[in-house]
């Protein structure tokens, strides 16, 4: 049996975590052979509801999940973990943008980076899910130096998924036939959904698929997906999304599958003409624990130019909280 892993969760009593906590206990994200213990933070008023959320895992019985700690003390929560899993974050309701919560959110990422740099393993690997999950990761990053750039994440996985369904049905092939697909940049209205370089059961998206469809329908649909299920739902995405972090951590550590890519909102080593140090979304592989962006690809003046105008945003989004790290 391998040594337990710490998996630091926040936010770990709302809607996210009660997907997400469960499929942590039962192996999906890090292996059926890994035992885990969970480290569960929450602000003190939600500290019953945590309760109940622990019960409810121990009534599970996984054989995996060696300890389950709660706790509204962030040096408790972050003491000696191995992964976080930066969740806790206000959600935006209809109407808002993501950036909106920049004010709110913003602290939450300040504060936290600053206790993860003194209590943290420094091999932490971290993904930001409270939005705006970009910005809050650059946050974080620059409130953590001890720990490598490279290993504070945003997800964007939810954002890859949604964009792998929209074309399997649009295409009537099964969704695991759908390879190399790219989001590119902000996990926001203006990310860029990239079908150029996918394949489709072993066929070119771009010979399946009109431009037109592309442009005008299959983008828009994927980047405001968000906001349709906060729209249908009453608040926003929480099973999807969890399923996003398990799929987004699990290719991290365990690796991504040959002949494909995922995407992850990484720190930009300036690939693609992207200002360096920027956590902007990428295709990449992933082996031993690492990240790889994929630095080979040629795009079209037009994505080009979306992926400008998201890079642009995430610029204009850490202007505005400069005074969140030094
Ligand atoms: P929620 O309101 O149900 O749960 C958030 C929890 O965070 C609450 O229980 C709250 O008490 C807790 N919290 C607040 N401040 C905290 C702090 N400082 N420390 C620890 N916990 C704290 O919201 P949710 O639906 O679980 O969504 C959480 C966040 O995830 C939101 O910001 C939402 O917009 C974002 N989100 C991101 C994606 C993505 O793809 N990146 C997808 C879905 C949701
Ligand atoms: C999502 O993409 O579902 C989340 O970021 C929640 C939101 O505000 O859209």
């Amino acid at each position: 049996m391998k040594q337990p892993v710490r998996v630091t969760v926040t936010g770990a009593a709302g809607q996210i975590c009660y997907s997400l906590l469960f499929r942590i206990a039962s192996g999906e994200m890090l292996g059926n052979d890994q035992p885990v213990i969970l480290q569960l933070l929450e602000i003190t008023p939600a500290l019953k509801v945590l309760e109940a959320v622990k019960m409810e895992l121990n009534d599970c019985a996984f054989p995996l999940l060696q300890d389950v700690i709660c706790t509204d003390d962030a040096a408790v929560a972050f003491k000696g973990s191995d992964y976080g899993l930066m969740v806790g974050a206000k959600p935006r309701g209809p109407g808002m943008e993501r950036g909106d919560l920049l004010k709110d959110n913003g602290k939450i990422f300040s504060t936290l980076g600053k206790i993860i740099n003194d209590v943290a393993n420094p091999d932490m690997k971290i993904c930001v899910v409270g939005n705006p999950a970009n910005t809050n990761a650059y946050i974080l990053m620059k409130n953590a130096p001890n720990l490598k750039p490279q290993n504070i994440t945003a997800l964007t996985r939810l954002d890859h998924n949604r964009a792998i369904y929209q074309l399997a049905a649009k295409t009537e092939q099964p969704m695991n036939t759908v390879k190399k697909l790219t989001i590119w940049g902000n996990h926001s209205t203006t990310q860029v959904p990239d079908i150029s370089h996918t394949t489709v059961s072993g066929k070119a998206a771009s010979e399946m698929v009109d431009t037109a469809w592309a442009h005008a329908e299959f983008m828009p649909k994927v980047a405001k997906r968000g906001a349709e299920v906060i729209s249908a739902r009453g608040s926003s995405s929480a099973a999807s999304a969890a399923n996003g972090v398990i799929d987004h951590m699990r290719s991290w550590v365990l690796g991504t599958d040959e002949g494909d890519w995922v995407s992850m909102a990484v720190y930009s080593d300036g690939s693609y003409g992207i200002e360096k140090g920027l956590i902007y979304s990428y295709p990449v592989t992933c082996k031993n624990g690492d990240w790889t962006i994929i630095t080979d690809l040629t795009n079209s003046d037009f994505i080009t130019a979306k992926m400008k105008e998201s890079e642009k945003e995430l610029q204009e989004e850490r202007d505005t909280c400069s005074d969140l790290f030094a």
